[in-house]
């Protein structure tokens, strides 16, 4: 796939799209460690999913300190997943930052849907345009979901 240069900057802070820039060893850390959403996610599989994903790295510096991953086709849809800002970094609009950015990238327009999930990040999501799924329309949805699959060996996906 062709990957296109995409550097945002705003004083110390950098968004940047280029793979090769990305900690993976942090993000793995985060994800594995910290997240309520991935706990116990093996390093080979978010290393396998930074390189299959449009990801969004934010550094102060050249430390990263954000991420943000995008599973999209780049045509009709996207997945916005493992969000996160380190917690020494929080509270200073960064993740607002990220999420305006990711907006204007080239790969994400005029796509059809874009989804996500969140437990309690729904305000930072909607000043962006999200809209929790109503009633009416979640019939028309459908997901497989394995919560346990990086907990033990019987819960992986047959
Ligand atoms: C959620 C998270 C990315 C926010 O990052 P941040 O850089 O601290 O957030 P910002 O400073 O850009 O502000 C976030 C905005 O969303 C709001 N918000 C809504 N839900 C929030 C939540 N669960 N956590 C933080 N902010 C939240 C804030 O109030 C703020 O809005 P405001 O400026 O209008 O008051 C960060 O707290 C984080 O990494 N949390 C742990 C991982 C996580 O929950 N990721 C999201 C998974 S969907």
């Amino acid at each position: 796939m062709s990957e296109q240069a995409f550097r945002k900057t705003k004083g110390e802070y950098i968004i940047d799209t280029d793979p090769a820039l990305i900690d993976r060893e942090l993000v793995h850390r985060y994800l594995s460690n910290e997240s309520y959403w991935a706990k116990g996610v093996p390093f080979e599989i978010v290393s396998k999913s930074i390189d299959h994903s449009l990801c969004f790295g934010l550094y102060h510096g050249s430390r990263q300190i954000g991420f943000a991953r995008m599973v999209t086709d780049r045509a009709t849809f996207t997945y916005l997943a493992d969000v996160f800002i380190l917690e020494e970094e929080r509270g200073k609009g960064l993740s607002k930052w990220m999420m305006q950015e990711i907006d204007t990238h080239p790969d994400l327009q005029g796509l059809r849907r874009w989804m996500l999930g969140t437990r309690d990040a729904h305000v930072l999501y909607e000043q962006f345009g999200w809209t929790v799924i109503t009633e009416e329309q979640r019939p028309r949805f459908m997901q497989r979901h394995f919560p346990e699959v990086y907990r033990s060996e019987k819960a992986q996906m047959p």
